[in-house]
């Protein structure tokens, strides 16, 4: 039988990262090069379960997200779908059914656990070899950051220098049982952003007078970070995560006109953080993306403590928590959407 003759179905399910070197930047938006690398942490807790099937007789791609249809979406879906249908010589278009297991609408980016979970629920229903880079190089096609998702732990993105993009894709660095860590965010904003990262991105690189100063000064932050990494150095690890988030909303602010993510409760929640660091002695620090929720990484002793404070904090609506975990995996079709 062709491949183009029957239905070809698979599930996997990613987690969600958060980066501590951020990604902000391309060196080329057609293949989705990432002008500097960046550094994350994979998220046990949040996750993202797809089901892939390519079916004869479809004529379009079929993309649902909790349940509903998503246009928005569906372009980039098939976009991604597309470098693997070519892979696998494959013209079938595919039904897709997408899960988060953290509320859409608490704003949090779930782009990168989506992609990650997309690519390897199709590249396992088409047979494809699960060849990590490969996957990780697909994965970042669709969004940079999810790039990142197929690897637990710790994590590394190549920005790579290659045209063809071959050597940008990323790897672990360390498994989750290197360092236990929790990720605390405080949801300040329930609503979807404002302006997406992509467009951010865009718009920075135009207009913002500190944008390239921002690019040369990743790798600096990447030795840093990943020196912290190995030696376990929490103040090390938390005094670059914190240079590399504000440097990254520096340079969005200064963008024409400009990009400013954060709300009031967004700094108190910085506030915060640097004084349970700075008065009471916990081991804690903050990063934010491109939205306004604060996300605190701490040691679990201090996790309880980080918890109740930022609930706590006027206008926070709520607030989730994770250890670090495992990468992407392929699951059962039945457990996924
Ligand atoms: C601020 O991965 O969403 O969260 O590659 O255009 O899809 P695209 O961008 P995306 O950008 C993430 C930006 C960030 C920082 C980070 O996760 O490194």
């Amino acid at each position: 039988m062709s491949p183009d003759s029957r239905t070809l179905r698979a599930a996997a399910e990613a987690p969600a990262n958060i980066a501590l070197v951020k990604y902000w930047g391309k060196r080329d938006p057609a293949l989705n090069l990432p002008a500097a690398g960046s550094l994350s942490l994979t998220l046990a807790a949040l996750r993202t379960r797809t089901s892939v099937s390519f079916e004869p007789g479809l004529e379009a791609d079929h993309f649902t997200l909790d349940g509903r249809l998503d246009a928005a979406a569906a372009a980039r879906v098939s976009a991604c779908l597309d470098l693997l249908r070519g892979a696998a010589g494959c013209r079938l278009r595919a039904r897709v059914s997408s899960r988060n297991n953290f509320p859409t609408a608490a704003g949090l980016a779930s782009s990168a656990s989506g992609f990650a979970a997309l690519v390897v629920a199709a590249a396992a229903a088409l047979g494809l070899p699960d060849d990590p880079r490969q996957l990780s190089r697909w994965a970042r096609r669709g969004s940079g950051s999810a790039a990142r998702s197929l690897h637990g732990g710790f994590v590394l993105m190549h920005a790579g220098s290659r045209a063809d993009g071959r050597d940008a894709f990323a790897e672990q660095l360390a498994p989750a049982a290197h360092w236990p860590l929790e990720l605390v965010i405080a949801v300040v904003e329930p609503g979807p952003k404002a302006i997406g990262s992509r467009a951010g991105m865009a718009h920075g690189a135009a207009t913002s007078p500190f944008h390239a100063a921002w690019v040369d000064s990743v790798a600096a932050d990447l030795a840093a970070a990943r020196a912290a990494i190995a030696a376990r150095d929490f103040a090390a690890l938390a005094a670059v995560s914190e240079h590399s988030c504000l440097k990254m909303h520096a340079s969005m602010m200064a963008s024409r006109p400009p990009l400013l993510y954060w709300t009031p409760a967004t700094l108190a929640c910085t506030e915060r953080v640097r004084a349970l660091r700075e008065d009471d002695g916990r081991e804690v620090f903050f990063t934010i993306d491109a939205g306004p929720q604060v996300k605190a990484v701490c040691r679990p002793a201090d996790a309880a403590a980080v918890r109740a404070a930022l609930a706590a904090v006027p206008g926070v609506h709520a607030v989730l928590h994770s250890p670090l975990g495992a990468g992407a995996r392929r699951v059962e079709p039945a457990q996924a959407a």
